[in-house]
């Protein structure tokens, strides 16, 4: 028995060694160690030996059981180097995923970009906002109706003296005063681009979104300006063949208000499924109110002003061509929506 197991393991050595590649070595393991291996069979054979050389004949077995599993083992690894050396530096590699800007980045960009052609400067102003700027400020005084549209996030902080209560600014008109108190003397051609935050959660709502709040004030501004502004925007950013539209609305922050229609860019105006009556709503707009210039230093006999406040992923909602059905889906990180822009 001791022979046998001798030249067993000599043999199984001398396989070990010569074998080609990890497939021939795994074949050669199961010769030997599967359930009817080769080393397996001399293992069930021990109770055969004579009790007093049992003892002996099993150290054996063990030892080469030990050796063989161990040079399988060593092989495999020299399969794995050899494999390094042989490595063919002219097969083509695998392109690494090159990511890019998140698609409302890119949108705040462009956005800036189209403003800055005609004047504007980007400015950016706190998202964590005093009450005082983000409504009373704007002639919406404490307790004022107008406040409930938006639905807005108070942070639990004791109040300012003259500020009042902390908010997450729930729109970017908070820039304006705070543009007012900077500049200080007109002119001033502010586009104010900053996170916004309502509770509110639907297909068309997420409670952090994106505004870019318009600001221009000078001597001599009328809804002329205002008009011409707003057309050339629409052009610029979603086409030529675009127009826009004003409509009597009311805000307390602008005296008269309005809300902006854009052309639909599908039926160009006519009326069609999407648009229905052949436009689409982008937002508020109007002359800054007297009391806005008032509470911002500047004084409203001498001074007029405009202002505009859309939202950045509805304008980019509605660029032509792209039909994103669900305004959530802009912030999920499926990588599937996302790496379509
Ligand atoms: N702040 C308004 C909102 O969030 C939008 C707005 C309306 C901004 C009229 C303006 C404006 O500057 O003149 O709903």
């Amino acid at each position: 028995m001791q022979e046998e197991i001798m030249s067993a393991k000599n043999q199984a050595m001398a396989q070990i060694m010569a074998a080609g590649d990890a497939t021939e070595l795994e074949q050669i393991r199961i010769d030997l160690f599967g359930r009817s291996g080769k080393i397996t069979g001399l293992i069930q054979r021990i109770k055969e030996v004579p009790p007093e050389n049992r003892q002996q004949v099993g150290i054996l077995i063990n030892e080469t059981k030990k050796t063989l599993e161990n040079l399988i083992a060593e092989q495999k690894i020299s399969f794995k180097e050899n494999a390094r050396e042989w490595f063919d530096p002219t097969i083509p590699g695998i392109k690494k995923e090159v990511g890019h800007l998140h698609l409302i980045t890119q949108a705040i960009a462009d956005i800036q970009g189209v403003f800055e052609r005609i004047g504007f400067r980007r400015a950016r102003y706190p998202e964590v906002e005093w009450d005082w700027f983000a409504f009373e400020a704007l002639n919406m005084p404490k307790g004022h109706p107008a406040r409930d549209e938006w639905e807005t996030f108070f942070v639990d902080t004791p109040e300012n003296f003259r500020y009042g209560k902390m908010v997450l600014t729930p729109h970017t008109s908070n820039g304006q005063v705070r543009e007012m108190q900077r500049v200080k003397t007109p002119p001033i051609r502010m586009i104010n681009i900053a996170k916004c935050y309502r509770r509110q959660s639907d297909a068309s709502h997420v409670p952090m979104f994106h505004q870019f709040e318009g600001l221009v004030i000078d001597t001599d501004i009328s809804i002329v300006n205002l008009k011409g502004t707003l057309d050339y925007f629409a052009k610029t950013y979603f086409g030529s063949d675009r127009k826009t539209r004003l409509r009597p609305y009311h805000f307390q922050f602008t005296e008269p208000s309005f809300e902006i229609d854009i052309s639909c860019g599908i039926c160009g105006g006519k009326g069609c499924k999407v648009c229905k009556a052949g436009w689409l709503e982008m937002g508020g707009a109007g002359m800054v109110h007297p009391n806005v210039l008032k509470a911002g230093g500047i004084d409203p006999k001498k001074y007029s002003g405009f202002a505009f406040g859309w939202g950045v992923e509805r304008v980019l909602m509605m660029q032509s061509g792209l039909s994103i059905p669900d305004v959530r889906m802009i912030y999920s990180p499926d990588l599937r929506f996302l790496t379509q822009f």
